[in-house]
């Protein structure tokens, strides 16, 4: 009987021995997996982090590529009507400007056109007629996608201080918008001669304007030009 005893008590110590060592296996396991999951969560969180700079990257590639044009608007104007309109339109487009300023800026008594000694009637009378500017380089010019040229109406054309702005510069690749004031007289050829005389660019047909048009005519070109759409 003691021996059927005894040997009951051991093979019952083997028992929770092995029960023992199994719970240790288990939680060894546990730890393994846990520490797995971790490693894969970690792993996960690393990927999705990755992914997320991607679709960081992405968008922010979609939004230079897809964002709206790089816009300056260029212009002269000797009693600021023409200002007033390219300011209109540099807002409409969300344009950086730039002032063609000549060194020397005309008077009032400069700009009498029917006084023969004036000095815009002289230089209207000569053939070789030369306005020198402050300065001809608008910024990081190259970087422009879109000009708009913004100038008086002198004589029926276009007022000749922004010959040395189109002259000096390079408008390949990107698309010139003319526009000018007048008191009556449209847009004829202006446009077309300084498209001639800058040599490059896909200059558009542009737009004349009254000296004191509507800020709503102004917005309303701008947007139905297919740029800013
Ligand atoms: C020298 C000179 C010539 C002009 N010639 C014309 C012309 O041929 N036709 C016209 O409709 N207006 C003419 N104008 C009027 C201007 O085009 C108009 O007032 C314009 O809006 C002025 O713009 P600004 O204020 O930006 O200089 C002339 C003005 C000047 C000073």
């Amino acid at each position: 009987m003691k021996k059927i005893l005894a040997m009951m008590s051991f093979m019952l110590l083997v028992s929770l021995t092995a029960c023992g060592n199994n719970s240790d296996d288990i939680k060894s396991d546990i730890s393994k997996e846990a520490d797995s999951a971790v490693t894969t969560n970690e792993q996960m969180s690393a990927d999705n982090q990755s992914e997320d700079a991607t679709e960081v990257m992405q968008s922010e590639v979609q939004e230079n590529e897809g964002g709206p044009a790089k816009v300056l608007v260029a212009y002269y104007s000797a009693s600021g009507n023409t200002e007033r309109i390219a300011n209109l339109v540099a807002e409409a487009s969300e344009a950086d400007t730039f002032v063609i300023t000549p060194v020397e800026e005309y008077t009032d008594a400069d700009l009498v056109w029917r006084d023969e000694s004036s000095r815009v009637n002289q230089e209207h009378e000569d053939e070789n007629r030369h306005v020198e500017l402050i300065s001809t380089e608008a910024g990081d010019f190259d970087s422009y996608e879109v000009i708009f040229i913004g100038y008086p109406i002198w004589w029926g054309d276009a007022s000749w201080v922004v010959d040395d702005f189109v002259k000096n510069n390079d408008f390949t690749g990107k698309t010139v918008i003319p526009f000018a004031t007048s008191s009556s007289s449209p847009l004829g050829e202006s446009g077309t001669k300084l498209a001639a005389m800058a040599g490059t660019g896909e200059w558009m047909e542009g737009k004349r304007f009254s000296s004191g048009a509507d800020e709503s005519e102004v917005k309303e070109w701008v947007s139905s030009l297919d740029f800013f759409q």
